[in-house]
C-alpha cells in the first residue's frame, strides 16, 4: 500500500481509517472520497473527492489520476437501513463493489473491502462459527455480503486482482458512529451511559453477538494488507472477533465504570430477528494463523476507553 484511495470514507470505518492511514502512509498518499462533503478534518486534512461509486467511469478516473496502488472499499448501506430498502441496498451495495472490483482490476491495485457477520445466517453454527461454513443469511445485507466475498474471489481467480477482506462483528468507537446497522446498540449504550446515565436496548438479554473495539479493526485492516499474499489460503472473507457479548454483560462493564447506569429493554422485532440470524461467536483460528490477526481490547479494556474518551468529548 502506497497510494490509496478510499470509497465512504466519511463513513463509520472509513472516517478512522483514512486518519490512521494517512499517519501511517503520509496524507498526500491517501485520497478520501465520499458522495458528500462535510466540516470534519478528512475533507480537507489530505486528498478529498467527491464520487459517488455508482458512477464506474468517474472512479476509475479518479483512481487513475490520483495513481492509486491500492482501493478500499467501504462505501455500502448497513443491515437495518438495507432492510428497509433492500432494492437501493442491492443496487449500491452490489454495484458500488462491482465498479470497485473494475477499477481495482484496470490499475492492477490491491483491493479491500469489508464483510461483515451478517454473511451468515440462521443455518450457520451459531457458536465457533467456522471460517468455512454453512452462509444462507436471510437479509438483503447478508446477501450482498455473500455476493461481494463470492465476487471478490472472482476477480482474484479470474484476472488476479489482489482481493483481501475481514468479516467484521459490530464496530464501537467513540468517533463517528454508525448508521442504521443492527449492532449499533453497542455504540449507542455508551454514548448515553456517558450522557443520560440511562440507556434503553432495542436487543433482548442473552442475544449474543461478536463485537471489536475500532482501534482493533484498524490495525487488523492494515495487517491483513500488508500481509505476505503467499501466506494467504483465504482471501474474502476472514472471520474476525474480539469479543462475543450480550447486552446486558455490556450493561455490567459500563457499571464497574459507572455505578449508576440503569439499563432498560425495548425490543425492534426487526434488529432483533437479524441478530438473531447471525452468530453468538466467530471463531478467528484462520485469521491468527495466516496474517496474525491480535485484537488488544477485551470488553473490559474497551469499557474503560470508551468512556474515558466520551467524557474527554464532552458530548
Ligand atoms: N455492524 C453491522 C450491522 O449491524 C454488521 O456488519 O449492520
Amino acid at each position: 500500500m502506497k497510494r490509496m484511495m478510499i470509497t465512504g470514507a466519511l463513513g463509520q470505518i472509513g472516517s478512522e481509517l483514512t486518519v490512521k492511514l494517512r499517519e501511517t502512509y503520509g496524507k498526500e498518499n491517501v485520497l478520501a472520497t465520499d458522495i458528500k462533503m462535510d466540516d470534519r478534518e478528512i475533507s480537507t486534512d489530505g486528498p478529498f473527492q467527491i464520487l459517488d461509486v455508482m458512477d464506474g467511469k468517474t472512479m476509475l478516473e479518479v483512481a487513475k489520476k490520483f495513481r492509486a496502488d491500492t482501493i478500499l472499499h467501504l462505501a455500502a448501506l448497513l443491515s437495518a437501513t438495507a432492510e428497509n430498502n433492500p432494492v437501493f441496498a442491492w443496487n449500491l451495495n452490489m454495484g458500488g463493489l462491482l465498479n470497485a472490483l473494475e477499477t481495482a482490476k484496470e490499475l492492477g491495485a490491491q483491493f479491500f473491502t469489508p464483510s461483515s457477520i451478517g454473511a451468515f445466517g440462521p443455518s450457520t453454527p451459531k457458536d465457533g462459527t467456522p471460517q468455512d461454513t454453512i452462509q444462507r443469511p436471510t437479509t438483503m445485507y447478508g446477501v450482498n455480503k455473500v455476493a461481494g466475498e463470492l465476487l471478490a474471489d472472482y476477480y482474484f481467480h479470474r484476472y488476479g486482482v489482489d482481493t483481501r477482506g475481514l468479516r467484521f462483528p459490530g464496530l464501537i468507537s467513540y468517533q463517528t458512529p454508525p448508521g442504521g446497522g443492527t449492532t449499533d446498540y453497542a455504540v449507542e449504550i455508551y454514548y448515553e451511559a456517558v450522557k443520560y446515565g440511562t440507556y434503553t436496548s432495542y436487543i433482548d438479554k442473552g442475544t449474543y453477538l461478536d463485537m471489536m473495539y475500532m482501534p482493533d479493526a484498524l490495525d487488523s485492516i492494515i495487517r491483513l494488507m500488508e500481509a505476505d499474499g503467499g501466506k494467504l489460503k483465504h482471501r474474502n472473507a476472514f472471520n474476525v472477533t474480539a469479543m462475543s457479548v450480550a447486552p446486558e454483560e455490556m450493561a455490567s462493564a459500563i457499571q464497574k465504570e459507572l455505578p449508576d447506569f440503569k439499563m432498560h429493554y425495548q425490543v425492534d422485532p426487526l434488529r432483533q430477528q437479524i441478530a438473531e440470524s447471525w452468530p453468538n461467536r466467530l471463531d478467528a483460528t484462520a485469521a491468527k494463523e495466516e496474517w496474525g490477526f491480535n485484537p488488544k481490547f477485551n470488553l473490559e479494556a474497551m469499557t474503560k476507553d470508551m468512556i474515558m474518551k466520551l467524557k474527554q468529548k464532552r458530548i
